[in-house]
């Protein structure tokens, strides 16, 4: 029987970075560990999807990186991001007894609002590729600017209590290692893509606009495949597998983006 990956964790932190993600790639790079963990109090620069901008103002949010090696064969690796939402939901619901959505692939909602984000980056370093997982949370209303509120919300504004930093990193510290465990063990790939699919109204029968790459384009979600792409029936019946880009949820009665 092979052994269970242990996830050895160390974590930096840091005043302020441009990136916790920066940091964390620069520091694989010099041939950092797996299980390195950065953590900033405040980002200068902060990173989105799609290179955007990551607000990440003082003591506002939990700002995380940790270097990942993953020992999985290549088209499993998209696995990691949908690893690591399911890893968040479990924290937020252990630490702060917030039961979350997760939209496709991998942001954070509360109530229809996103209160976090994932960024997964892969660097080539001397010891192998590494993926780079970043990982904000908005932990008050001050991590986001204010023309973002009807679509942006925090733990604060959605227990009604003050959320604990030191209590969320470690609870999301530990989740982490036990879904990366989970993620390489003997069907590994499909216990994720079955706990993504239990824990996301994404997954099946959601109407949602799709911007993809090149088009944008309406339908009906219908699952995932095995490598995490999502599946989106159009209105000819087609099903369309969409492996990168955005997801939004569309109002039934106008048909209009939320
Ligand atoms: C998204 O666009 O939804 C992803 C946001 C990821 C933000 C986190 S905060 C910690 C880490 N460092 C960054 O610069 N970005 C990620």
């Amino acid at each position: 029987m092979p052994h269970p990956l242990q996830l050895q964790t160390t974590i930096l932190r840091y005043d302020a970075l441009p990136s916790t993600n920066t940091e964390a790639a620069s520091q694989a790079a010099r041939g950092a560990p797996e299980g390195l963990c950065v953590v900033a109090r405040e980002q200068t620069r902060g990173r989105g999807r799609q290179e955007r901008a990551w607000s990440s103002p003082p003591d506002a949010g939990l700002y995380f990186s940790i270097v990942l090696r993953p020992r999985l064969r290549p088209e499993a690796w998209p696995l990691v991001t949908l690893m690591a939402a399911l890893a968040v939901r479990d924290a937020l619901a252990a630490a702060c007894a917030l039961e979350t959505d997760i939209k496709w692939p991998n942001d954070i909602l509360s109530g229809g609002r996103k209160l976090c984000g994932i960024l997964a980056e892969t660097a080539e370093t001397a010891d192998g590729r590494a993926c780079i997982l970043g990982i904000g949370i908005n932990l008050s209303d001050r991590a986001y600017p204010a023309e973002l509120s009807d679509r942006a919300t925090s733990v604060e504004a959605a227990t009604g209590a003050r959320a604990d930093v030191e209590r969320v990193l470690a609870a999301l510290v530990g989740r982490l290692a036990s879904r990366y465990a989970q993620l390489h063990a003997p069907a590994g790939d499909a216990e994720i893509i079955r706990d993504w699919s239990a824990n996301s109204s994404y997954a099946e029968g959601k109407r949602v606009r799709v911007h993809a790459a090149t088009e944008i384009f309406d339908g009906t979600t219908r699952g995932l495949e095995p490598d995490g792409a999502l599946r989106v029936e159009t209105a000819t019946g087609e099903i369309r597998r969409v492996r990168a880009g955005d997801v939004h949820a569309l109002r039934e009665t106008l048909n209009d983006e939320r």
